[in-house]
């Protein structure tokens, strides 16, 4: 089942590497994905301004039907960040439930989980 990850475009690093450039760290993030998941069909990379955790970005968020949503932050505009979180979406695809054994994360994604979130469809299921 493919997973998505939604990569906000808008977001400052917390180091703010590039505080005066015309492109956003976000951005800057995006296009780094977008270019480690080319040959990818398992994951999908889309774009949103602004996931409201903006004092703590680069922001991205894991998601998929029907398995554990994660967001992840303080992420820097670099290519080992990019090349992680595509590793990880990848192996969240290939997952039941959305749960990656934390012997099998990729290094950079450590230290980065924001928050986890439930599926919708098991809250469906107690009502
Ligand atoms: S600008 Fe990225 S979360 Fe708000």
């Amino acid at each position: 089942m493919t997973t998505v990850i939604t990569v906000c475009d808008t977001c400052k690093s917390e180091t703010t590497l590039t505080p005066d450039a015309p492109e956003k760290d976000g951005a800057k993030l995006a296009t780094l994905i977008e270019a480690a998941n080319q040959e990818n069909s398992d994951v999908v990379v889309r774009r949103h301004s602004c996931l409201m955790g903006c004092s703590h970005g680069c922001n991205i968020a894991i998601q998929a039907p029907d398995k554990l949503t994660y967001v992840l932050g303080r992420f820097e505009p670099i290519e080992e960040a990019a090349k992680g979180i595509v590793e990880y979406a990848t192996l969240h695809s290939q997952s039941a439930l959305g749960q990656v054994p934390f012997k099998q994360w990729p290094q950079a994604i450590k230290g980065h989980f924001v928050s986890r979130i439930p599926t919708l469809t098991k809250a469906a299921d107690q009502e």
